[in-house]
C-alpha cells in the first residue's frame, strides 16, 4: 500500500529514477525491475547483510556494499553489475561452495535451489578455491522435515524466521568459524528440541539444507519453471491460511505459506505442520470405483448405478415402511460448505432424515451456552490474540486442534510478554505458560467457579480448589493468575475440546459470563474464542447441519448415509457404526478402516486437492475459496454427481442448478446471523 513517503532522486545503471527515501538500494532495484542476486536476504525477513552476494558499487567507490542493508540516499549512483562487481559475486559463491558439500547431484533440491541456481547465474563451472568443509551431521529425526548442515550456507533466513514469522527461536547459530552451524535450542536433535514442526524455515531455506519430507521426489532435478502454482487456502482447521500449492503433471509437490514482505499481520507466510505437512501426505487406501458387501461379507467392486441403486432403494423402502426418522445422514464437518449443504438438504428435504455431524455434541454444548446466556454476543476472532494482554486457555490444545494459534501464542509471549494460563490436561506450550494447571476434565467447572468467585471476590475460592485437587502451591499460583486477570485490559479466554466435550452448557455460559464481565470486543464479540474439532465445524454449525436436537437412541436407525472427508475421520467412521442401523452407506475419498458389518456401499469421491470449495473461518464469520489443484482419475464422479444422483434416486429436487448456485446459498446461509 502506497504511503505518504518522501521521494528521492537516484541513479540506478545510469538511469534517473524516483524512490521511497526509506528503502534499501535492494528494494529501489527491484521496484525498478533491475536484478540483484540474493542469498541471505528474504523479502518477509528482517535484512541481515550477512552473506554479501548483493554487492554493488556506489558513487564510484571500489568498495562494494551490501546493497540489501544500505540504504538509498538522494544524489545516490549505484552500478549494480559490472565486470568487478560480478567477480566479486562469484568469487563469493565459489567459496560457499568450498566450505560445505554441496553436491548437487546427490541434493534432493536440485532444480529448486537457490544456491545452484546462482551457480548457473554466475556462470560458475567449476571452483578456483580449495574445498575446506568438515563432515556435518545429518538430522532426520522429524517425520516431516530433514536437516543437512552439510549443505548450509549460515544465511540465517532460518533463524530470522523461526523468530520472526513462528515466534519460535528454537533455530540459532552454534559453534565458531568452519564448526559453525544451525543448533536447535541447546543443541538438540529436532525431535528432542522445542521445534513444533511448522516447517518455516524449510520454506525459506535457499539450499538443501532444511527439506521438507513429504515433498514429492517428483519436483526435482531442474523442473522448477514446469510447475504450476496456485493460490489457494489451507481448510485444516479454520483459520483459513493462505497456501501457494505447487504442481506438476497432476502431482501436488509441495505447499508453501503466502509470504509477503506487505503483509505484516499474523498470517505473513505462516503455515502450521498440519497445512504444510500433513496435507500432502497420503498414506491411506483409495477408493478407486464403488464397492458393495457381498453376501458373504466381502467387497466387490460395482458400478456408479448398481451402487446408487442399492442406496436409494433401502432408504425408498425404510422411508416407506418406516418414515424418514428411521434415517440418518452423519457428516464429517471437514468437509466444504457445499457438500455440507448439499448433503443436509439430500438427507433432511428428500430422505425426512436425522442429520448431524460427527462433531454434533460440541455443537449443541456451544449453541446451548448461547441460548442460555440470552445476549446476542459472538465470538472473537482468532486474530485478536497477539493483542490480548492475558491469555486463559481453559480445556484447550491449540497445537493439536490450531496449530497457528498456539504459534502465534508463544510469538506474542516472546514481543509483549503477554500472560499465559492454561487449565487441563492439555499441551501447556513449554515454556511460554507461567501458570499450568493439569487438572482432570471433570474438575474444570471447579476452577471456572473458582475463577469467578476471584473476580467476584466472593470467600469460596480456596474451597473450590481443594476440591478440584490442587495443593497449597497450586493455591497460591492460581491467586496469581486470577490477580492477573483481573487487573488484565484485554483478556481472551480460549475453549477447547475437552471443556465442550464436558457436555454441559451451563459451564461454558459460566465461561461466557465471566468473559462478558470484562466488557466485549467490537462488533459484540466477547472476549472468547471456542476452537472447533475439525476445519469445518464452524460452517457445518452454521449451515444447521450439526442437529440441534437430542439423538434419537441407536436402535432407532435402520438406514444411514454417512459422509466422510479427510484421512483422521476414520475414528469418527466407526463410532457412525455404532449407531446400529442395518444399512449403512458411505461417501468416502479412501477405503474406511475397520468396516462394521452394517457398512454395504462404499461410494468414492475425490480428495481434498481435487475439489473446490468454500470453508468457514473459526469464528464462522467469514468464508474462502479453496482450489482444485489436482485432477481426479476419470473414473470418479464430483460431489456434485454423486449428491444429485443421489437426490434424484430418492425424488428429491434441490434448490440450486448448479455447483455455483449451491456455493451462492451456502454462503447466503453462511452469512446470515446466528
Ligand atoms: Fe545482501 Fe546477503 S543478500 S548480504
Amino acid at each position: 500500500m502506497e504511503t505518504n513517503v518522501n521521494k528521492i532522486k537516484i541513479k540506478m545503471d545510469g538511469k534517473e529514477v524516483l524512490v521511497d527515501e526509506s528503502i534499501t538500494i535492494l528494494e529501489a532495484a527491484r521496484r525498478n525491475d533491475i536484478r540483484i542476486p540474493t542469498l541471505c536476504h528474504h523479502p518477509a525477513l528482517s535484512n541481515w547483510g550477512g552473506c554479501r552476494m548483493c554487492l554493488v558499487e556506489v558513487d564510484g567507490s571500489p568498495k562494494l556494499v551490501a546493497s540489501c542493508v544500505t540504504p538509498v540516499r538522494n544524489g545516490m549512483e549505484v552500478v549494480t553489475s559490472n565486470d568487478h562487481i560480478l567477480e566479486c559475486r562469484r568469487t563469493i559463491l565459489e567459496f560457499i561452495f568450498a566450505e560445505r558439500n554441496h553436491n548437487c547431484m546427490f541434493c534432493p533440491q536440485s532444480g529448486d535451489c537457490e544456491l545452484q541456481q546462482l551457480a548457473y547465474e554466475l556462470q560458475m563451472d567449476h571452483l578456483t578455491v580449495a574445498f575446506s568443509f568438515n563432515q556435518f551431521p545429518v538430522d532426520v529425526t522429524s517425520a516431516y522435515m530433514a536437516i543437512d548442515h552439510n549443505r548450509c550456507i549460515l544465511c540465517g533466513r532460518c533463524v530470522r524466521a523461526c523468530k520472526e514469522i513462528a515466534g519460535a527461536c528454537v533455530l540459532n547459530f552454534q559453534n565458531r568459524g568452519p564448526e559453525s552451524l544451525i543448533g536447535m535450542d541447546l543443541n538438540e536433535t529436532r525431535d528432542q528440541s522445542s521445534c513444533y514442526g511448522c516447517g518455516i524455515c524449510v520454506q525459506v531455506c535457499p539450499t538443501g539444507a532444511m527439506v521438507n519430507r513429504y515433498r514429492s521426489h517428483y519436483a526435482v532435478k531442474g523442473h522448477a519453471k514446469d510447475w504450476r502454482q496456485i493460490e489457494s487456502v489451507c481448510s485444516q482447521c479454520g483459520l483459513l491460511c493462505p497456501t501457494v500449492l505447487f504442481e506438476r503433471d497432476n502431482n501436488l509437490l509441495k505447499i508453501e505459506g503466502r509470504l509477503s514482505d506487505t503483509d505484516g499481520g499474523p498470517v505473513r507466510g505462516q503455515l502450521c505442520y498440519k497445512g504444510r505437512f500433513e496435507a500432502i501426505k497420503n498414506t491411506h487406501k483409495r477408493l478407486e470405483s464403488p464397492m458393495i458387501r457381498t453376501e458373504n461379507q466381502t467387497w466387490e467392486p460395482a458400478s456408479w448405478d448398481k451402487a446408487f441403486e442399492r442406496v436409494c432403494s433401502t432408504f425408498n423402502a425404510v422411508k416407506a415402511k418406516e418414515g424418514g426418522r428411521a434415517i440418518f445422514g452423519l457428516a464429517s464437518s471437514a468437509a466444504s460448505n457445499e457438500e455440507l449443504l448439499f448433503f443436509k438438504d439430500l438427507m433432511a428435504e428428500g430422505c425426512a432424515a436425522y442429520v448431524d455431524t460427527f462433531d454434533g455434541g460440541h455443537f449443541r454444548t456451544v449453541a446451548e451456552a448461547w441460548k442460555d446466556i440470552k445476549q446476542s454476543y459472538k465470538e472473537a476472532p482468532w486474530h485478536m490474540l497477539p493483542a490480548a494482554d492475558v491469555v486463559i486457555l481453559l480445556g484447550a490444545s491449540p497445537y493439536q486442534s490450531q496449530p497457528l494459534l498456539s504459534s502465534l501464542l508463544r510469538k506474542s509471549v516472546m514481543e509483549n510478554g503477554q500472560k499465559v494460563a492454561v487449565f487441563g490436561q492439555c499441551d501447556p506450550i513449554p515454556p511460554y505458560t507461567p501458570y499450568y494447571f493439569p487438572v482432570e476434565d471433570q474438575d474444570l467447572p471447579l476452577v471456572i467457579q473458582a475463577l469467578k468467585s476471584q473476580a467476584m471476590k466472593l470467600n469460596d475460592t480456596p474451597e473450590l480448589l481443594a476440591k478440584a485437587g490442587f495443593e497449597a502451591d497450586d493455591i497460591k499460583a492460581f491467586h496469581e493468575a486470577a490477580e492477573i486477570l483481573s487487573n488484565a485490559a484485554n483478556p481472551l479466554f480460549i475453549i477447547g475440546e475437552r471443556l465442550t466435550g464436558l457436555r454441559d452448557a451451563s459451564v461454558l455460559a459460566e465461561v461466557m459470563r465471566l468473559a462478558e464481565l470484562k466488557g466485549l470486543c467490537p462488533d459484540k464479540a466477547l472476549r472468547l474464542i471456542i476452537l472447533k474439532p475439525r476445519g469445518n465445524s464452524a460452517g457445518a454449525w452454521k449451515l444447521g447441519v450439526a442437529s440441534g436436537g437430542k439423538t434419537p437412541s441407536s436402535n432407532h436407525w435402520k438406514a444411514g448415509l454417512v459422509l466422510l472427508n479427510e484421512l483422521d475421520d476414520s475414528p469418527l467412521a466407526a463410532s457412525a457404526q455404532g449407531l446400529g442401523a442395518d444399512f449403512i452407506a458411505m461417501i468416502s475419498p479412501y477405503f474406511p478402516q475397520d468396516l462394521a458389518d452394517n457398512v454395504q456401499v462404499l461410494i468414492p469421491k475425490p480428495f481434498g486437492m481435487e475439489e473446490e470449495g468454500t470453508y468457514t473461518s473459526l469464528e464462522g464469520v467469514e468464508t474462502a475459496h479453496k482450489q482444485k489443484v489436482l485432477q481426479p482419475p476419470e473414473s470418479m464422479k464430483a460431489p456434485w454427481q454423486i449428491f444429485t444422483t443421489l437426490a434424484k434416486g430418492v425424488g428429491y429436487t434441490p434448490r440450486y442448478r448448479s455447483w455455483e448456485e449451491l456455493s451462492q446459498q451456502a454462503e447466503t446461509e453462511i452469512k446470515l446471523p446466528k
